[in-house]
């Protein structure tokens, strides 16, 4: 493959930075499939016993790091695995090198690779993100979007389902690593189900917000969720027609990312606080 060449912020579309992440993605997704059938093992516990992460997570985050800022030196990086860097362009990429990592860890085909350019801030709060890609490297089912350009799943145009009444809603979740919180939410879970159609935790925040996107759900929500988890996602499910938003008048955070109709959104979040999900 040729490498892309470096360009500065200046002269790089929306196009530009969003065929580098696509190409990057490609590269680490190949990387993570192969080194798994290598076996895995938990390299360390991060925020409690169940948040586990790998040295493929680690490598994988070291490869898309380097190979961006070949591409792009004047980028900031904001990686999970702790991968920093300040932006001397205004860019900043945001990089989840590997989502879902209990599934990656136990063979389950569903994860991905997340990595979504911001400007400004690295904060969910203030930057406006301006190209994102989530790939899973079994399926090969890339998602995309670029600010204003629309959302697309292996470069078909992808859309929200249509608004659906609350009962008939299905919904993505996610449950937090503290077991604290986990018991609140198995709590609200447990008022919840009986008022929609299903709920489904398939593990990997990135592609539930895809799933939003191509009308595989009609809502995701989830509590604790870290910027690099929605960065990417966010962006392809908002082109897709979704509302993607925090408490309120707040945007996705980490005490709360909803992803729906924006029909049923208002709704939805309502029955979501009285249950205290
Ligand atoms: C996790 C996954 C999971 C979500 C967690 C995330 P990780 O990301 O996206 O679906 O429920 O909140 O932390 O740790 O596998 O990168
Ligand atoms: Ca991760």
């Amino acid at each position: 493959m040729t490498p892309t060449p470096p360009t500065s912020s200046a002269s790089a579309t929306d196009d530009d930075l969003l065929r580098l992440a696509i190409e990057v993605a490609r590269e680490a997704g190949a990387f993570v499939v192969d080194a798994r059938r290598s076996g895995v093992e938990v390299a360390d516990r991060k925020s409690s016993p169940v948040d586990v992460v790998t040295q493929v997570d680690r490598d994988s985050e070291a490869l898309i790091r380097a190979r961006l800022a070949e591409a792009r030196p004047l980028d900031g990086f904001f990686g999970e695995e702790g991968g920093r860097g300040a932006s001397e362009s205004g860019l900043t990429w945001v990089v989840d090198p590997i989502d879902g990592t209990v599934n990656f860890l136990y063979g389950i085909p569903h994860y991905a690779i997340s990595i979504a350019v911001v400007e400004g801030e690295p904060d969910p709060q203030s930057w406006e993100a301006v190209a994102g890609v989530v790939l899973n490297p079994v399926t090969g089912e890339l998602f995309t979007a670029r600010r204003g350009g629309g959302a697309r799943m292996n470069d078909r145009p992808i859309a929200i389902a249509d608004a659906v009444p609350l009962s008939e809603t299905l919904i993505g979740t996610g449950f937090a690593y503290s077991a604290q919180t986990r018991a609140e939410q198995g709590a609200a879970i447990a008022q919840l189900l009986p008022l929609v159609r299903d709920l489904r935790r398939m593990g990997t925040a990135s592609l539930d917000l895809c799933a939003v996107a191509a009308g595989r759900a009609n809502a995701y929500f989830e509590r604790t969720l870290s910027p690099w988890d929605h960065a990417a996602g966010a962006l392809i499910a908002r082109e897709a027609g979704a509302v993607v938003k925090g408490l309120g008048d707040r945007r996705p955070d980490r005490e709360f990312v909803l992803a729906a109709h924006p029909e049923t959104v208002g709704e939805l979040e309502q029955l979501l606080v009285d249950v205290g999900a």
